[in-house]
């Protein structure tokens, strides 16, 4: 049996005694991708799919029917295929999924279309990702209207079609121990890349020489993949959000920022730090950086149960405006700036963002149109910034291009929260003592 076999069998449970009476929940598995002719992207199974199953093929079919006497869990899957199997590497088969995977029934996913529609036609509601891959939107329709077709004969069409994300989103936000578990060990492996990284720079390297220190030690460690693109940016670059050429030049006086994390196991890390390529910030670099600091340490602080979302973000707001207008780089009083929103100048994204199997991951961010209420178990980033964009004349040019993001990823505990990302330099003396034990 699959080592994760209880965990997802619990999860199956949990969504099914949530569905209404006389349903059925329908889930695919990612499609495989072309990138050019015959070559496809590293496949990545679908969070939800996995979530549910722990299977990490494609062209497979989860379907949920809570109460089926013949059984409530069924997979539909590729048969083993010895030829397919001699190209493409080894398949589970129907034969194996129950015993590997804990479903109730498995059969082939060539039969889906004689199957399924039997399944469907004794339900009134069908519960499915609607509108996400019109492929699977078509299919689903297709299967109903077999069932119309056959209504005559006695089975009935379902009446009511619902969206499933919101039931399994709520479900994927609050993580469990062994989700915990795989999250940490995700921070740790991107904390030995960002180390990496920092211990490797000097200037005259490229952007991407250090990336390749990041992906060396994820997948040396284990991580099959980063959980998004590596983002590189030395200097101006350091202003552009979601720079990922990471072509350029490193050069003496520049500040760096990383932010990359890896996927371990299905769980994503994320973090970013910002550091000096010589090993010695500039009394303008460090000015900055104490402020996103200060920020940070704020916005980790208002991370506990029963505040709301929002309180870490206004955290990191009024430090960053006030030390902002400290420095000159606003002007004005920090209350009016906040409400004016001027601050957005300088600091145009929110604090974070919930963090799981994906980077942006799954659930709601408000309930009934108010900002919701951080529970145990959830995972958020905590991620504040300054970036003076190159080419703004409104402040003296020695601040000019300094681009400045400090994240972690920080889980909301019973008490408060705990910093799953540590161990990395991260006060402007850490970094500056590392890089210079470092020196080579
Ligand atoms: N790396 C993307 C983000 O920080 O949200
Ligand atoms: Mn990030
Ligand atoms: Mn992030």
């Amino acid at each position: 049996m699959g080592s994760n076999f209880q965990e997802m069998h619990k999860r199956r449970k949990e969504l099914m005694a949530q569905m209404e009476p006389s349903s059925i929940a329908l889930l695919a598995a990612a499609p495989a991708r072309a990138r050019n002719s015959d070559t496809e992207y590293p496949y990545r199974q679908n969070s939800d799919f996995y979530y549910l199953t722990g299977f990490a093929e494609k062209n497979a079919l989860l379907a949920l029917i809570p109460g089926r006497k013949q059984g409530e869990v069924v997979l539909f899957c590729q048969e083993k295929d010895k030829l397919k199997e001699l190209w493409e590497g080894k398949l589970l088969g129907p034969e194996a999924a129950c015993d590997e995977l804990g479903v109730d029934d498995a059969f082939p996913i060539t039969d889906i279309d004689e199957i399924l529609p039997g399944m469907i036609g004794g339900c009134d509601r069908v519960y499915y990702a609607m509108g996400k891959d019109d492929q699977f939107d078509s299919k689903v329709m297709d299967w109903v209207k077999v069932i119309r077709k056959k209504a005559k004969m006695g089975d009935h069409p379902p009446n009511e079609f619902l969206v499933l994300d919101h039931l399994l989103h709520e479900l994927r936000l609050v993580k469990s121990t062994a989700e915990i578990k795989l999250m940490e060990q995700a921070a740790k492996i991107s904390a030995e890349g960002h180390k990496r990284a920092m211990a490797a720079c000097k200037p005259g390297l490229k952007e991407f020489e250090l990336e390749a220190e990041l992906l060396y030690t994820f997948t040396r460690n284990g991580s099959r993949s980063p959980a998004y693109g590596s983002i590189v940016g030395a200097g101006d670059n350091a202003c552009t959000l979601h720079y990922d050429s990471n072509n350029c030049e490193i050069k003496e006086g520049d500040l760096v920022l990383i932010d990359a994390g890896c996927e371990f196991e299905y769980y994503a890390s994320d973090i970013t730090r910002t550091f000096p390529a010589s090993g010695k910030f500039s009394p303008e670099q460090q000015a900055i950086y104490e402020i996103v600091l200060k920020a940070q340490d704020a916005a980790i602080e208002a991370v506990k149960p029963g505040a709301a979302w929002d309180a870490p973000h206004n955290a990191s707001v009024k430090v960053i405006t006030q030390g902002l207008v400290k420095l000159g780089l606003l002007k004005g009083r920090p209350a009016q700036l906040i409400k004016s929103e001027a601050y957005k100048e300088f600091y145009m994204h929110r604090v974070g963002h919930w963090l799981g199997m994906d980077v942006h991951d799954v659930g709601d961010y408000k309930i009934d149109d108010h900002w919701r209420l951080l529970e145990a178990g959830m995972v958020t980033t905590i991620e504040p910034g300054i970036y003076i964009a190159p080419n703004n004349r409104k402040v003296a040019k020695k601040w000019r291009g300094i681009g400045v993001r400090i994240e972690d990823d920080v889980l909301v505990t019973k008490t408060g929260h705990k910093v799953l990302s540590v161990g990395i330099p991260r006060t402007v003396q850490e970094i500056e003592s590392f890089m210079a034990e470092s020196i080579h």
